[in-house]
């Protein structure tokens, strides 16, 4: 494990002083940032293995929708720079299995399914060639998924953050920022980009029992940047939003059905019916790669089982007495009809316009 961003500070795709996941140069190792450990300390995995990488998404080193879909990418590269020496069949399989290990990480997150299924496309088409050659074409392809996820993520920054008012508190759930991107962050983006339109911006970061996303992480990534952030229980949404001090909610999302529903962390549709309650805009922010027009509807979304464990106890302490049950859906659906607006890469949609967004 490494302290400090193993990488040339100007090198990160990331485009900033940390990254949740990047490629060395020489395209032989994976760096993973210990999202666990954070705020508490700031330190890099180094992996070589597509199974490392797998293991790393399965157990929360690395989260976040498009930060596990470019590490799986990540993930193929070190898959086939293993299978380097092996024919085409051989190249095929192992690319195969690396992709079925690192697809069976987490289900929810749709980005991860797509980006391990591009890798699989091209090794298709390249499973001939030389294998430094594959292996290069890999590296270069889960680049470009790293670097159009920044690219996404700045545009709909922009995009999103003529939404909001020129001075305002906005409510965020989870961490959906550089920590679970490529980097710059889907809603922490749009809130980043109401900033740099010139808008006076204060954050107000839901905590996100029980893994405590918001808490952790979202609170470190904007404190980071010196954005104003304070961090609330679960429970007190309700209670600024009756007060009047929530101009707008904006989420990030695991995966956009056709319909417009969406799934993202558990909670989500807790604040969406609160602010609907409210009259308060609610906005999801989320790339292209995480909208799955093969699922019609929310309902078809799987929603990924976590331990009781991560329930139960909190930073090793033990809340809940032994032999009592917990239950730990990581992820839940809010329809599209509690959704104001989806900024995506592609433009500003109503829920019920994503279908006919593909098209953009
Ligand atoms: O369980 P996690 O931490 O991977 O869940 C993350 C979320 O739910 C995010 O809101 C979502 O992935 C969007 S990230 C830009």
């Amino acid at each position: 494990m490494t302290q400090s961003p193993p990488w040339h500070p100007d090198a990160a795709l990331s485009q900033s002083s940390y990254s949740a996941a990047e490629l060395a140069r020489t395209n032989d190792r994976v760096y993973l940032l210990e999202q666990r450990d954070l705020p508490v300390s700031e330190k890099y995995h180094v992996y070589t293995s597509a199974k490392g990488v797998a293991d790393a998404i399965k157990t929360m080193v690395v989260r976040g929708a498009p930060a596990i879909g470019i590490s799986a990418a990540y993930g193929m590269v070190l898959a086939a720079l293993e299978a380097l020496s092996l024919d085409a069949a051989g190249y095929l399989h192992a690319m195969g299995n690396a992709g079925n290990v690192l697809n069976a990480a987490r289900p929810t997150a749709v980005n991860l399914a797509w980006a391990v299924s591009k890798c699989l496309r091209l090794a298709e088409e390249h499973a001939h060639s030389p294998g430094a050659d594959r292996w290069q074409a890999m590296a270069d392809l889960a680049r470009q998924i790293h670097i159009d996820d920044v690219a996404a993520c700045r545009t709909m920054g922009r995009i999103g953050g003529e939404y909001f008012p020129d001075t305002g508190t906005i409510l965020t759930h989870c961490n959906a920022g550089a920590l679970a991107t490529g980097g710059y962050g889907t809603a922490l983006g749009v809130i980043r980009g109401a900033i740099e339109l010139g808008k006076n911006i204060r954050v107000l970061a839901d905590e996100t029992r029980p893994y405590l996303q918001g808490a952790r992480l979202t609170a470190w990534e904007l404190h980071k940047d010196g954005i104003h952030v304070e961090v609330l229980a679960d429970n007190m949404a309700g209670f600024y939003m009756a007060r009047g001090e929530i101009s707008a909610v904006v989420v990030g999302a695991d995966r956009i059905a056709k319909n417009g529903d969406v799934a993202n962390k558990i909670g989500t549709y807790s604040v969406a019916c609160l602010a609907r309650m409210h009259n308060i805009p609610f906005y999801v922010a989320a790339p292209w790669s995480t909208v799955d027009l093969n699922t019609p509807d929310g309902s078809k979304i799987p929603i990924e089982e976590r331990s009781r464990d991560e329930v139960a106890k909190v930073g090793g302490a033990v809340l809940i007495p032994d032999g009592v049950g917990a239950r730990h859906p990581a992820f839940d659906v809010t329809p599209a009809a509690l959704i104001t607006k989806i900024f995506t890469e592609r433009g500003a949609f109503d829920p019920a316009e994503i279908a006919s967004g593909a098209a953009a």
